[in-house]
C-alpha cells in the first residue's frame, strides 16, 4: 500500500489547522485608531482609520476596565470589554480585553464567542471555569488568583464564583476586536422575536407551563 508522503500530511494538516481558527485580518498599518466622527454611511470590516497624522498616545489607553461592574443581576455577572470606542487604538490588532466581575455565587452563563478564543486569569476569589467540546465532553477546572485557562475558539463555556460569601475577579484577553457572545439559554428562550413555542418544547422536552416559567425567569 502506498502511504502520504509525510510533506503531504504536513501540509494537509497544516491547512486544517489554519483554515481552522483565523485571527482577525492581519493590519496593513502600524496602527488604524478607530475614527469615531465618521458617521456609519457604509459597512465595512472593522472601523475606519483615522488620519495617522492625528494619533495621539491617548488613543492607545484605557482605564475601561479599573472599574468594578454592576453584578446587581439574576446572574451576578458583569463582564466589561475594550472597544474601538473606549480603546481606538486597538482597531484591526485583532484582540480585546475582558475584565469578569462575578457575585458570591455569580455566573458568567454558558455562552460563546464565534469569533475568539479567549485566555482568562483569576485575580481574586475562586473560579469554576468549564468549556464544552463539540463532542459534548466537558473540561473544568477551579481556578485561584494567578492561575490561567484556555476557552477555545466558539466553545461553549463559563465561569462560576465557588464562594457564597464573597466576590470574584478575572480578566480575559480574546483574540478578535470583536469577539461576539451568545449565551446559550439567553439565544434560545430569550430570543426577538420569541422562538416558536413547538421548536422550544420539542428541543428541551418541557411542557408550555415550564417553557413560559423558563421564559419568565430570562426576561424572555
Ligand atoms: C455592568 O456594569 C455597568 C457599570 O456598573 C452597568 O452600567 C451595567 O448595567 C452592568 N450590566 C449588567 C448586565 O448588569
Amino acid at each position: 500500500m502506498k502511504t502520504t508522503p509525510f510533506s503531504l500530511q504536513f501540509f494537509l494538516s497544516l491547512a486544517l489547522v489554519l483554515g481552522g481558527v483565523k485571527p482577525d485580518p492581519d493590519p496593513l498599518q502600524d496602527y488604524c485608531i478607530s475614527d469615531t466622527k465618521i458617521p456609519n454611511f457604509f459597512f465595512i470590516n472593522g472601523e475606519p482609520c483615522l488620519n495617522p497624522t492625528l494619533a495621539k498616545s491617548s488613543q492607545f489607553v484605557t482605564s475601561a476596565l479599573s472599574n468594578k461592574g454592576n453584578t446587581n443581576n439574576p446572574f451576578g455577572f458583569n463582564v466589561t470589554l475594550t472597544n474601538t470606542d473606549n480603546l481606538p487604538g486597538a482597531n484591526t490588532q485583532g484582540l480585546t480585553m475582558a475584565r469578569i466581575d462575578l457575585a458570591p455565587f455569580g455566573v458568567v452563563p454558558p455562552h460563546s464567542h464565534p469569533r475568539a478564543s479567549e485566555l482568562t486569569t483569576c485575580l481574586q476569589g475562586t473560579i469554576l471555569v468549564g468549556f464544552v467540546t463539540t463532542s459534548n465532553r466537558l473540561f473544568t477546572q477551579q481556578l485561584r488568583p494567578g492561575d490561567s485557562f484556555v476557552f477555545p475558539k466558539a466553545l461553549v463555556h463559563f465561569l462560576f464564583n465557588v464562594d457564597p460569601t464573597g466576590p470574584a475577579l478575572a480578566v480575559s484577553g480574546l483574540s478578535s476586536q470583536n469577539p461576539g457572545a451568545q449565551i446559550a439559554s439567553l439565544a434560545t428562550f430569550a430570543t426577538n422575536p420569541a422562538m416558536p413555542d413547538e421548536v422550544l418544547k420539542k428541543a428541551f422536552q418541557i411542557t408550555g407551563q415550564e417553557l413560559a416559567k423558563i421564559r419568565k425567569n430570562l426576561g424572555g
